[in-house]
């Protein structure tokens, strides 16, 4: 589907960026402009991606020195890279002589980062260590300010690595902290606490704006409609009717955490008929010894709960796979899909969710490819500019504030979306 750009600039009669997010004690509204005005895509890159902590790699995807994975912190390139001191470093990819970017691969393995335009030479740790037919510059020219330029902060966390363009700002520790707990009951799912990612990606693209798919993993209410063709398929084949997929989707909760994370969560259990943890444990014994090895019933019962965990602005934790979600423009947006074994479980175990990733989230998958046709659908609806607010209340008037903090609603509601753009309204103000 082909979307019609306007190229409206937000007017000046239009609202600020901060009015663009419209809450009442029950209503809950965004203005079109949100998703639509460049200006907005402008002040975001710069408020939200380089201001703050932005999701760059997982450790397992730069495990050796001279390894690299590429990548964006907003719209800026970036090179995650391991040195061979053993230290991850990451550098904006932009060749100090005239700006060529140094690195063209998604992935790869090198000694050093060689400009293609004209040479200039730099190790893995940024530093410039050669430039070609080096007699055209004076004897005295200062090489060692010409480094690639890093990321003035890289932090980690269970492997995950995120940087920040901000010298100062809140610490990764304090960005995290409302998502903690359940970052750590999902890497629990594997006995040894961690995830190796497979080597390549896949991406899908998309005409849209990139808090489209932001708001959509979380989002319980849509898969009853947008997925009902899978779910017939898991009808026909004999493995689900309907109407008990349903019910389960109606199951679980959907959360809303401080900070702009939040996620959808399905209930779990030991009992291999309703869990799939609890199926595992079942059909490989192994798990279910290597999990009591590490932690109490009630602890494997927690960890055994499905969920899609989004952490603010880029990333989605999901059963299979991360999702990192890269901005292009204001309507555009490349999605990484990147699957990952659970490290210490049987490899049938990954094999199995190898093979569920593709038949939902794969490029011929049933489930993924539906949810990409909606953004398309999202962003040209947008166009119709007779109306300017959209809604986001559902669930407003049942949801539950703990003492954390955490907007609880059910797993249908938008609890979690109004974190997001709660803290998009923050970073923006
Ligand atoms: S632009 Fe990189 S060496 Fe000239
Ligand atoms: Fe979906």
């Amino acid at each position: 589907m082909e979307i019609r750009k306007t190229g409206l600039k937000l007017a000046k009669s239009k609202p600020k960026f901060v009015d663009l997010v419209r809450e009442t004690e029950d209503t809950f509204d965004l203005h079109t402009e949100i998703k639509a005005a460049p200006e907005v895509f402008d002040a975001e890159m710069l408020k939200i991606f380089e201001e703050g902590w932005v999701f760059v790699a997982h450790e397992s995807q730069v495990p050796a020195p001279g390894d690299y994975k590429t990548s964006t912190i907003g719209t800026q390139p970036i090179v995650v890279s391991r040195n061979e001191d053993g230290e991850i470093y990451v550098l904006l990819n932009r060749c100090r002589h005239r700006g060529t970017v140094v690195c063209r691969a998604d992935t790869g393995h090198s000694n050093f980062f060689r400009c293609p335009y004209h040479g200039w030479t730099y190790a893995n740790d940024g530093s410039l260590v050669g430039m070609a037919m080096a007699e055209g510059w004076p004897k005295d020219f200062d090489r060692s300010e010409l480094g690639l330029k890093k990321a003035a902060r890289v932090a980690r966390y269970r492997g995950l690595i995120f940087a920040s363009l901000a010298e100062e700002g809140p610490t990764l520790e304090e960005h995290l902290a409302p998502a903690k707990k359940y970052i750590d009951a999902w890497f629990d799912r594997s006995p040894l606490g961690s995830i190796s990612v497979i080597p390549t990606a896949h991406k899908y693209p998309y005409p849209g704006n990139w808090k489209w798919q932001a708001e959509n993993g979380y989002d319980g209410y849509h898969g009853n409609f947008v997925h009902e063709s899978w779910q017939r398929v898991l009808e026909l084949a004999g493995e689900a009717p309907v109407s008990d997929i349903r019910k389960f989707r109606r199951g679980g909760r959907a959360v809303g955490l401080k900070n702009g994370h939040g996620l959808l969560e399905r209930p779990g259990g030991l009992n291999p008929a309703a869990s799939w943890a609890g199926r595992m444990m079942v059909t490989h014994p192994e798990y279910a010894v290597a999990l009591r090895e590490n932690f109490d019933e009630e602890y494997i019962d927690y960890v055994s709960s499905r969920r899609n965990i989004f952490i603010f602005p880029n990333l989605y934790l999901f059963d299979t796979h991360l999702r990192v979600i890269n901005p292009v423009t204001v309507d555009s947006t490349e999605v990484y899909l990147y699957v990952y074994g659970l490290d210490g479980v049987p490899e049938e175990m990954n094999e199995g969710r190898f093979r569920a990733h593709e038949r939902f989230y794969g490029p011929t998958g049933f489930g993924a490819p539906d949810d990409v046709e909606i953004f398309v659908s999202n962003q040209t609806g947008g166009n119709a500019r007779g109306v300017e607010w959209s809604i986001y209340s559902r669930g407003m008037h049942r949801e539950t504030v703990n003492e954390e903090g955490e907007f609880e609603g059910h797993s249908t509601d938008e609890a979690p979306v109004r974190a997001f753009y709660r803290e998009w309204k923050r970073c923006m103000a």
